[in-house]
């Protein structure tokens, strides 16, 4: 099963959480995950993704607008696969929940299943995707692999060829 990680980074903060999101994705048998920039997507894989992970830097509160121009612009057709969301900001409550929602709410309008295992798992709880300040703290981190992990777990239950 092949999982997608869509970033937007202008001084690697979210890229580094997105290979943190590929690590923990990888801990579930028979999942390839990779991480790739906006500016060079693997058309080829992410069609071929069953999960995609978009993850963002909050700008003035929500998602950047180069993600927008992104998910704008792209071609590639993501309805009907599992989309997550996961942000990096600079401030704790820096707006990175409103720039998930907003890109959740992208996310729907694609026509992709929006997921965030939200509470489904106990604790640590992900509320709409995982959040970092900055490149995230060693928990900080530890939650994006978990949830990564999760959502390769539970996608690889649900939703079979
Ligand atoms: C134009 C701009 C706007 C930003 N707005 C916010 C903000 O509203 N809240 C916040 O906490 N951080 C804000 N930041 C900080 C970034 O979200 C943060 O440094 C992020 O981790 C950068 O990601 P990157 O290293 O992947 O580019 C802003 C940064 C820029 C450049």
């Amino acid at each position: 099963m092949k999982i997608a990680v869509v970033y937007h980074s202008e001084t690697k903060n979210t890229q580094k959480v997105a290979d943190i999101i590929v690590e923990g994705a990888e801990k579930v048998e028979g999942v390839e995950a990779k991480s790739m920039s906006i500016d060079q997507v693997d058309e080829a894989f992410v069609n071929e993704a069953k999960v995609v992970f978009f993850g963002t830097p909050t700008y003035a509160g929500t998602y950047s607008w180069q993600m927008k121009k992104w998910i704008d612009t792209s071609k590639i057709k993501l309805a009907g696969k599992v989309g997550c969301v996961f942000a990096t900001e600079n401030f704790l409550g820096g707006g990175a929940d409103l720039a998930e929602l907003s890109l959740i709410g992208m996310l729907l309008v694609k026509g992709m299943f929006a997921y965030s295992v939200g509470i489904g798992e106990g604790l640590p709880y992900t509320h709409f995707g995982a959040v970092c300040i900055k490149d995230g703290t060693e928990e900080q981190q530890e939650r994006v692999r978990l949830f990564a992990e999760r959502v390769a777990n539970n996608v690889k239950k649900s939703f079979k060829e």
